[in-house]
């Protein structure tokens, strides 16, 4: 486990909410939930794994709540500070939470039946071994779902021009001995296959935001009032990002890559 992780997401705990709700990241999340709506909702018993402070595990709680049923959601974070956040928003929905590592999860084998892991799976000391967790604790059949970074991202090159000013203000700030970096890899989606095969049968791999990533974020998704013009022009990449994400060129090529992949056992 990196401290310099730790640290990172334990110092981000009470900025996350106000982060997660810049509109590329409200944009993302109901493109997320779309795809993970029917997945939850097939499913009983559910792990939001690095749920952060729980925006996703409350949002499942929340579905499975309205369609009834018997059903356990529990969100894991190895972030005290996210998991302190998590209980402090969840109110009366039926999720828990508990703090606990990727790469040692403390539940028996075979213990849910779908695994949900929203970008956190680039966080992990190696997803290798995460995947191995992640395969052990779910049952046979049982569904992985996850959006993970792409090392393949074109809009790559668009954010480093548009994000000029704060890189260079963070390399400053690095030269006064500012913190150091925490662990983020990035992966590819033939990297993504190849840790997949044996252990899972992928039943979706294709990406999540094509064209939104040339908008530049900063400054419209960082300053709140310029938030109006981003969700206007969002509105008009909505419908060319969902035909293009499963693209075989640019959904290869896309911010995130959309793993929803089943464990065979
Ligand atoms: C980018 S945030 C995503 C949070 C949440 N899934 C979401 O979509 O809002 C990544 C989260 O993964 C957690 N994390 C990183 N490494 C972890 C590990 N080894 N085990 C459990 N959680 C981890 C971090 O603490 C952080 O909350």
């Amino acid at each position: 486990m990196s401290n310099a992780t730790l640290q990172f997401y334990n110092e981000q705990a009470r900025r996350y909410a106000e982060l997660r709700a810049r509109p590329i990241q409200v944009y993302t999340d109901a493109a997320e939930r779309a795809a993970l709506e029917p997945y939850a909702l097939a499913a009983s018993d559910i792990l939001d794994l690095g749920c952060g402070e729980g925006r996703l595990t409350r949002w499942i709680a929340a579905m499975k709540r309205k369609h009834g049923g018997s059903f356990r959601v529990h969100g894991v974070d190895f972030s005290p500070e996210m998991i302190a956040q998590a209980l402090r928003f969840n109110g009366d929905l039926p999720a828990t939470y508990g703090v606990g590592d990727a790469m040692a999860l403390e539940f028996p084998d075979g213990s849910f039946d779908l695994v949900a892991s929203c970008t956190a799976p680039n966080n992990f000391p190696t997803l290798e071994g995460a995947l191995s967790e992640i395969h052990r604790v779910l049952r046979p059949g049982g569904i992985f779902f996850a959006t993970i970074i792409n090392a393949e991202e074109t809009a790559r090159f668009a954010r480093y021009v548009y994000y000029a000013p704060y890189f260079l203000w963070r390399g400053v700030k690095r030269l006064g001995g500012g913190a150091g970096g925490y662990h983020r890899v990035l992966y590819s989606r033939d990297e993504l296959e190849r840790l997949l095969a044996g252990r899972f049968e992928t039943v979706e791999l294709s990406g999540m935001r094509v064209v939104s990533d040339f908008v530049p974020e900063f400054p419209l998704n960082v300053w709140p009032p310029l938030f109006p013009i981003m969700r206007g022009i969002l509105k008009f990449t909505r419908d060319l990002d969902r035909r293009l994400e499963r693209h075989p060129h640019f959904g290869r090529h896309a911010r995130f890559h959309l793993v929803v992949a089943r464990a065979v056992k």
